[in-house]
């Protein structure tokens, strides 16, 4: 049996199939919970979240990828550390990723980025992801069962992601071979942590070479064109900004997507019910998406780092204190979401979750991962009938085992087995 109170969030095993008990045990000791790590707080309260994410400029999110691991490179002074973070900065290890930058660095950034993400091009890729959906589901679908993770959920969203990102075609198959499968489902077995430091190099280097050579000769072709996008202050980012925020999609929109699909079949699965309500009804799909994500959200905890200290609900934040923002829990919170544990597709506040974040750094993915599940459910649901859970992997019904990835940030599904009978 867990010991709640000295249970370690970032590193026992014992909550990684299941957080959701230790959440509620963290709400009981109030919206804002101190963790045995000393220097670090939990908040569970969706009220308190969301007024610590709106205000940017005491609680920083130079942590927000990574949280308390590893600590800062400097011991915190005084009540306002913000020049202390800035003069080391560079010592910590994300630093280089969007979401863990602040202020006018993150505006420029985000603009950058969000340039990639146009309406033309999203469009394109929409009518990409739509005809993909189909060319992955053909290969197994005479089966009748696949894993939907290692099968169709991580090459789809690596592949989008390549396609919106103008990745050519016989590059692709790369992408997919060094992100995924994921570990632990087929092939030899790799820690997730090894495989994200895999993926990462793989991104970085591939990145850096096709970035550097389209500034010296572009092409016709999307990255030539971000090669030589500007800040919106006019300046020239390096090469390394570039590569890191073409990396980053493919970190924050592969796994995460993926992952949601996995959660959104398993509901499924779980209640055949809803699942012949959608299958006839497909215009219920967006209020599930949201549902899924508010109830069993793929990301689990962002962090913000206090640089001043303050006062949120009560409690005393002191400057240099970790705050572990619980989406997960937060989405649960009975105070704003009525019967929270329930998956209900006409509660009418579902879209006020915080799975995709809020604020300055809200989820630049999130049409973009909307889109990608709506055309996935659409196509599952038009070639696969009944779909169930296999008992032979997951067990049998009220006894069903589910494994998920060890990690703190993301509620991963590591496999889904399913079956089906194929809609010739
Ligand atoms: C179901 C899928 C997804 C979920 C649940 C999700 C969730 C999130 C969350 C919670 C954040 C905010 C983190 C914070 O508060 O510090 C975030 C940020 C971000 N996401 Fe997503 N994401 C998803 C898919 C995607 C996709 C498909 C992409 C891009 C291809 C993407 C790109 C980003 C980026 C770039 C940021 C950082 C934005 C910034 O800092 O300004 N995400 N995401």
């Amino acid at each position: 049996m867990t010991n709640f109170e000295t249970v370690d969030f970032y590193t026992d095993p014992a909550l990684v199939e299941n957080p959701y008990p230790y959440f509620e045990y963290l709400r009981s000791k109030g919206p804002i919970a101190q963790l045995p790590r000393e220097n670090v707080l939990a908040v569970t309260g969706y009220a308190e979240a969301l007024a610590i994410i709106n205000d940017a400029k005491t609680f920083s999110s130079a942590n927000a990828a990574t949280g308390p691991n590893p600590d800062l490179p400097f011991e915190p002074e005084g009540d306002d550390i913000t020049e202390q973070l800035e003069a080391h900065r560079d010592e910590l290890i994300a630093t280089g990723l969007v979401v863990c930058k602040d202020g006018k660095e993150h505006a420029n950034h985000r603009s950058l980025m969000m340039g990639l993400f146009s309406p033309t091009r999203l469009k394109a890729n929409e009518e990409y992801m739509w005809d993909l959906t189909d060319k992955l589901i053909n290969d197994f679908a005479d089966k009748g069962h696949c894993d939907l993770i290692a099968e169709y959920a991580t090459p789809f969203a690596t592949l989008v992601i390549a396609d919106l990102l103008g990745i050519p075609e016989n590059d692709r198959i790369a992408f997919c071979e060094k992100l995924g499968p994921p570990p632990g489902t087929v092939g030899e077995e790799v820690s997730y942590e090894d495989s994200q430091v895999l993926g990462m190099s793989f991104l970085f280097e591939y990145f850096g070479e096709y970035l550097a050579e389209r500034r010296d000769s572009p092409k016709d072709d999307i990255l030539s064109k971000f090669a030589h996008d500007k800040f919106p202050d006019g300046s020239t980012p390096e090469v390394f900004d570039l590569v890191w925020i073409s990396a980053f999609l493919f970190g924050a929109g592969q796994d995460t997507t993926a992952r949601l699909l996995g959660a959104s079949l398993r509901v499924l699965c779980e209640n055949p019910e809803l699942q012949t309500q959608i299958r006839n009804d497909r215009s219920l799909i967006p209020a599930f998406i949201e549902e899924v994500v508010r109830y069993e959200g793929p990301v689990k905890c962002a962090h913000r780092l206090a640089v001043k200290t303050t006062t949120v609900a009560g409690v005393e934040i002191k400057a240099g204190t970790h705050v572990a923002l619980l989406y997960g829990a937060c989405n649960r919170d009975p105070r704003e979401f009525e019967a929270p544990t329930e998956l209900r597709l006409d509660r009418p506040n579902a879209r006020k979750h915080l799975g995709f974040g809020r604020g300055v750094h809200t989820c630049a993915g999130m049409p973009l991962a909307k889109a990608e599940v709506t055309a996935s459910l659409n196509r599952i649901l038009d070639r696969m009938m009944d779909i169930k859970l296999s008992e032979e992997h997951h067990g049998k019904p009220g006894e069903q085992r589910f494994t998920y990835e060890g990690i703190y940030t993301l509620r991963a599904l590591k496999n889904l087995y399913i079956e089906f009978t194929p809609v010739r």
